[in-house]
């Protein structure tokens, strides 16, 4: 198989292993393209790509664009904070301008759940969700996997504890659909607030204890508290978040083992992790950014070939 099954990505639920799996061995490719002195292969040529963000971002939106830039793609970028949205343009309207200027690929964030989707329904360019509010992120799912493959050999019999602020989170759900696919076991931990009611229906085991969690991983993928989702107070303080589920050093050398740690970023450094563990020798957090442009490499790239 050399083709995606889907001409849109908009999340990892809707993908099947054998997707996952040719979009790792594309991304391989890349990431040898990548090193090479010269970066930058023709395979998107005469297609353009426009990356829609209504939602900030750094790492995602930066690492679209090089991969689309390293790929010969024409781009261009558009964020609502500056845009006719502020005069009350609808979604529609404003994607339906945009691809009137001969769009082929839409990259789009929204804080609204199901906007990509929505947009799949009414548009015929290829749709990358890169964020949809709390629901999928499927390229950082992917990243993040692939990173874990990278460091550990593989990812199926592996132990994943997803750690923090899992309710608001769309990481969370596209890693536990994505680690799932690939044969790991997924624990997420964090206060009892901060979790799903449902989640264990999910196939995911469930600890409140940051410490039973981390006894018992492979691999920490630690998450930000989102305080910008949050409209009521689900813990007393972050220095009291910090206390119970923080990760620092100390707690990494209690165990009896090596384990890999990974966070999506933006890091609250000290809050849901301490620079003593953010920049030691057991975190991939960098490692995971470089991966995050092959992978949306591949992704564009096999999107661009499902036409
Ligand atoms: N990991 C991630 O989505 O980061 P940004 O919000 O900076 O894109």
């Amino acid at each position: 198989m050399s083709q995606l099954s889907t001409r849109h990505l908009l999340g990892i639920k809707d993908i099947s292993t054998e997707d996952i799996q040719l979009i790792f061995e594309t991304a391989d490719n890349f990431k040898e393209v990548l090193n090479r002195p010269i970066k930058k292969v023709p395979s998107l040529r005469d297609i353009t790509i426009a990356n829609i963000f209504f939602e900030n971002s750094t790492r995602t939106r930066l690492s679209f664009e090089l991969a689309e830039k390293r790929l010969s793609a024409d781009v261009i970028n558009f964020s609502s904070s500056n845009s006719s949205v502020k005069k009350g343009e609808t979604l529609i309207d404003t994607v339906n301008n945009i691809l009137s200027m001969k769009v082929d690929m839409v990259v789009m964030r929204h804080s609204s759940v199901g906007a990509p989707h929505f947009l799949s329904k009414h548009i015929k360019a290829n749709i990358v969700n890169a964020g949809d509010g709390t629901h999928e992120h499927p390229t950082q799912a992917l990243l993040d996997a692939f990173s874990i493959r990278e460091k550990l050999g593989d990812v199926a019999g592996k132990k994943v504890a997803i750690i923090g602020d899992i309710l608001h989170s769309r990481v969370a759900l596209s890693n536990i659909f994505c680690l799932q696919k690939l044969g790991a076991e997924v624990m997420v931990c964090g206060p009892i607030t901060l979790l799903p009611k449902h989640i264990g229906s999910l196939g995911v085991k469930i600890e409140h204890d940051v410490e039973k969690a981390l006894q018992w991983c492979d691999v920490a993928n630690v998450l930000r508290i989102q305080l910008e989702r949050q409209q009521i107070k689900y813990f007393p303080s972050l220095r009291e978040y910090s206390l119970y589920f923080g990760i620092n050093r100390k707690m990494l050398d209690r165990l009896d083992k090596e384990i890999v740690v990974m966070h999506p970023g933006p890091i609250n450094r000290g809050v849901e992790l301490n620079s003593d563990v953010a920049d030691s020798e057991h975190s991939i957090i960098l490692q995971q950014v470089e991966n995050g442009v092959a992978i949306r490499m591949a992704v564009l790239y096999l999107l661009a070939g499902a036409k």
